[in-house]
């Protein structure tokens, strides 16, 4: 299977994933690492030779999805958003429908949408005095965060936990969440 992984952060899910790669954890291979800006998941991907490019985002505004969709062509069998934070839109999402995931930071449908990402998911997590927390992978369709759910998992809230404190707990379980979903989306 050929997946691409978009990215604009620091690159630990796309680390997980192609630690799961190496291991022969997951039959697939990374023909792109695409960012809409310059980020430490590109260099960790230049690291492991995959084939990287970064769309700067301000200066694609909309045009940003179609660019993208050129370089990866239509032949893939998964889009991967890992952290990426540019909403993809028009063609891309006909092209690659029910063929793009995201992982978000939180118990989906709950602290979605567009001002969630980052420690802002955890800060409204623990304004809320929620007990717990999680991690969710979906469908990416239209909206922000919305499509259907592929595989969720719960992480405690502990007490005295900073927004820093959550937000590790949870990618901890990211990690292999994304792992888990990238091979039941995969092998069907
Ligand atoms: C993760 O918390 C992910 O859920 C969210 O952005 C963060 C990405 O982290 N979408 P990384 O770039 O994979 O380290």
């Amino acid at each position: 299977h050929k997946i691409a992984v978009l990215v604009s952060g620091s690159g630990s899910n796309l680390e997980a994933i192609m630690d799961a790669i190496d291991d022969g954890k997951l039959n697939c291979s990374i023909e792109f690492v695409i960012a809409d800006r310059s980020c430490l998941a590109i260099e960790r991907a230049k690291k492991r030779g995959i084939r990287t490019v970064v769309l700067d985002r301000r200066g694609f505004g909309k045009e940003l999805s179609q660019r993208i969709l050129e370089i990866i062509g239509k032949d893939l069998d998964l889009l991967v958003l890992a952290g990426f934070l540019s909403i993809l839109e028009g063609e891309i999402l006909k092209v690659y429908k029910d063929k793009i995931i995201n992982i978000h930071p939180s118990l989906l449908p709950k602290f979605s949408g567009k001002g969630m990402y980052g420690l802002r998911v955890h800060e409204a997590v623990l304004k809320e005095g929620e007990k717990e927390s999680g991690c969710t992978v979906h469908f990416v369709d239209e909206g922000v965060d919305t499509g259907r759910i592929i595989l969720q998992k719960r992480v405690a809230v502990l007490e005295g936990d900073s927004p820093f404190d959550l937000s590790k707990r949870v990618l901890e379980e990211e990690h292999k969440l994304i792992v888990e979903a990238i091979k039941k989306v995969l092998e069907g």
